[in-house]
């Protein structure tokens, strides 16, 4: 879905992220997964996308970071409007932390560093951030272990287990944007107010977008918006959206 010549540079870092009433319809789907919604992200903010199933948080986590291409609408980061510039290059400025996240039969090192090798300090920093480095503690082989039992020496983890090393993985990546897209499917409540306490206090200049189901998660980002059927119905932070007594509200105090 990605079209025409795309001549200029990704911009080094940005200021903002900015998209203006973006459309967005699956190839052969009746109706739109996002239509006339608009949104900014600010460098170093923590923002929240919210909103039952389908209703387009992933799609418009996609069209943000360059992946797909709105039908109507642009997104810019500062001047530059994505539609002019290489996806690929985008890409390397942009970690995900999916739940459909990738377990490579590697080490476990390279399952968090993916052949960006920065050191021992930025590997540990990033394990440590994520909880991964528990996990490795309790590994044979520690980072040298093989991820897949396999092989010999290799050791299967847990769903929660891995989904800590694809933290680690997102978090080892330079990028100026961080999407945790439901990261924590596989953690419970607990664990996953743990993490996203983690990210937000590690986020460490980056901008951080958080896209979870558990509300009580997302009570510290600096914006929240909610998506209904692929509209933006609400926005603002916790207590502006509990005041307004709508969607947020109502889903918050389920
Ligand atoms: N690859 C695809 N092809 C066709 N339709 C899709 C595709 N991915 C998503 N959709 C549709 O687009 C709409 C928005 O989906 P999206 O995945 O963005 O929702 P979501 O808010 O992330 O949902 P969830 O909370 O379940 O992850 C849904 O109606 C969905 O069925
Ligand atoms: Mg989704």
């Amino acid at each position: 879905r990605l079209t025409g010549p795309r001549p200029l540079p990704v911009p080094g870092s940005f200021e903002r992220i900015t998209a203006e009433d973006i459309t967005f319809t699956y190839p052969g789907a009746e109706s739109p997964a996002l239509s006339g919604v608009s949104v900014e992200i600010k460098q170093g903010e923590v923002i929240a996308f919210v909103g039952e199933n389908g209703s387009g948080k992933t799609t418009l986590a996609k069209i943000l970071s360059g992946l797909y291409e709105p039908d109507t609408g642009t997104v810019r980061w500062d001047d530059t409007d994505l539609s002019q510039v290489s996806p690929e290059e985008l890409r390397t400025r942009t970690a995900v932390i999916a739940q459909d996240h990738t377990r490579w039969p590697l080490a476990a090192r390279y399952n968090i560093t993916m052949g960006t090798d920065r050191g021992e300090s930025a590997l540990h920093a990033a394990a440590t951030v994520a909880g991964a480095d528990e996990v490795i503690a309790e590994l044979p082989h520690g980072y040298r272990t093989l991820l897949d039992r396999r092989f010999k020496d290799g050791c299967e983890l847990s769903g929660g287990q891995w989904q800590r090393i694809a933290v680690a993985r997102g978090f080892h990546r330079d990028a100026d944007l961080l999407i945790c897209d439901e990261p924590t499917a596989a953690l419970d409540a607990r664990a996953e107010h743990a993490l996203f306490e983690r990210i937000r206090t590690h986020a460490d200049g980056r901008t951080v977008l958080l896209i979870t189901h558990r509300l009580a998660s997302v009570r510290y980002a600096d914006r929240i918006y909610v998506l209904d059927h692929g509209h933006i119905t609400e926005q603002g932070d916790h207590d502006t959206l509990m005041t307004h007594n709508g969607l947020y509200a109502e889903l918050y105090t389920l």
